[in-house]
């Protein structure tokens, strides 16, 4: 059987697009449409480029969840992947997708997580804190921020020479490693 998965995505979109060009030749996955809270979001370029659908949806879209959910179910979509998505996800969404939603953290939760905690906001918090690793959270999504069962992490290193944007390139090299994976392992 075939999963279709809508990735969710906010802003750039490099892990949408890792997943979907790791993943699209194999048939046991489709990737019919990416969904996000940005008109202006690069993703959407992205997209385009890979010949895949991506629509917009209000902050209040997902917030209320009724006309997401609907659009996902007209689409078939078994399952979802946050890739960079910045909003929470409202409890209808995930009572009607449960165990079906999983979201990368670009650290090593529980640490450095939290609302407010995304992208390079989590490495300049690495860097001040001074701490020796960070990493990947592979985890299922619940309706609070960062706290689902977690499905897989990987660390690397921190330098104390390490800029922000350093240790965002490391940990983007274990999202791009890992995320088509951990996805391929639990529905392939
Ligand atoms: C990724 O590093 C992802 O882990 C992070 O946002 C980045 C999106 O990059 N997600 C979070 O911080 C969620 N709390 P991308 O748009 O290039 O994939």
């Amino acid at each position: 059987m075939t999963s279709r998965i809508a990735i969710f995505a906010s802003g750039s979109g490099s892990n949408a697009e890792n997943i979907i060009t790791t993943l699209r030749e194999n048939p046991a996955f489709e990737f019919p449409v990416i969904l996000s809270n940005k008109a202006d979001a690069f993703v959407h370029l992205r997209a385009q480029t890979m010949g895949i659908q991506s629509v917009t949806f209000t902050r209040d879209d997902f917030a209320n969840g009724e006309a997401i959910i609907d659009y996902l179910k007209h689409q078939r979509i078994d399952y979802i992947v946050l890739a960079g998505f910045l909003l929470k996800i409202p409890e209808n969404i995930i009572k009607s997708f449960p165990e079906k939603i999983i979201n990368i953290h670009p650290a090593l939760l529980p640490n450095f997580g939290g609302k407010g905690m995304y992208g390079n906001k989590v490495h300049e918090a690495v860097k001040n804190a001074g701490v020796t690793e960070t990493g990947i959270t592979i985890h299922y999504v619940t309706e609070h921020y960062d706290e689902g069962n977690i499905i897989f992490q990987a660390q690397c290193p921190v330098a104390t020479t390490d800029s922000p944007t350093d240790i965002a390139n490391k940990v983007h090299a274990l999202e791009y490693k890992f995320y088509p994976a951990i996805i391929q392992k639990i529905w392939g």
